[in-house]
């Protein structure tokens, strides 16, 4: 008898018990909600890629050719921290630069973008550069755009490669790599000539 009580009291008991959780537990989300949503605007969302633009991958290959001027009175590229005294390596050495991008090897050739970045010399045993540089575009549909590569450099290479590790502007979720070579090197003035090839997918 007491059992049977007991059973029934807790029939009566669980579903006004559920509906008081499930009351709490969805008032607190919506409040919750409601207070992100007034204190800090949207915090996460899912968002549509075509309605972002962002509809189709494409892999785009430039060919462009590195302008760097370190003679005479206008350099482009300049040294700023000095190697450690003695090395055969140049260990240490830091160096800016902000060389033209042009269409062809002929310095003189038009120019479409700049290549603006630094070197630094991290390797004991060889000449193998840590190089950061952003291709920002100056002409046509992607002036103002641009690319950024991070790599390494290893000179005695003749064909190096570095990663592209994002980009801006119409190279949004930029991705790929580049391989250089040395187009020319001037043994008096140490101006050197790069040819980059750019491959990089984008939307
Ligand atoms: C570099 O090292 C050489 C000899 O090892 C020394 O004569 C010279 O003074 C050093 N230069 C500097 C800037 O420390
Ligand atoms: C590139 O963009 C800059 C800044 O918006 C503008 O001043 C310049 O005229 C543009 N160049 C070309 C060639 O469109
Ligand atoms: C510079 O290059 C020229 C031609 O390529 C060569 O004849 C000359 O020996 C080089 N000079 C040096 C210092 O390496």
């Amino acid at each position: 008898m007491e059992g049977e009580m007991a059973n029934v009291a807790t029939i009566r008991v669980l579903p006004s018990a559920f509906l008081v959780f499930f009351l709490l537990f969805t008032s607190f989300f919506l409040a919750s909600g409601a207070e992100e949503a007034e204190s800090h605007g949207v915090f996460r969302r899912t968002l549509d890629q075509k309605l972002m633009g962002l509809k189709k991958e494409k892999l785009t290959h430039f060919r462009l050719y590195w302008q760097e001027v370190v003679s005479g009175k206008n350099p482009t590229s300049i040294r700023v921290i000095q190697p450690v005294n003695g090395s055969q390596v140049l260990l240490g050495l830091v160096q800016i630069f902000d060389n033209a991008l042009t269409l062809g090897p002929d310095p003189d050739s038009k120019m479409v973008g700049r290549a603006q970045g630094f070197v630094i010399q991290p390797d004991q045993n060889e000449i193998a550069l840590l190089k950061a540089e952003n291709f920002v575009f100056v002409e046509g549909k992607y002036n103002g755009s641009a690319i950024t590569i991070l790599g390494r450099n290893s000179v005695a290479n003749t064909v190096r490669e570095m990663p592209i590790v994002g980009g801006s502007g119409l190279f949004r979720f930029a991705r790929g790599y580049v391989q250089l070579r040395t187009h020319a090197f001037n043994n008096e003035t140490l101006d050197t000539i790069l040819e980059y090839n750019v491959y990089v997918l984008h939307y």
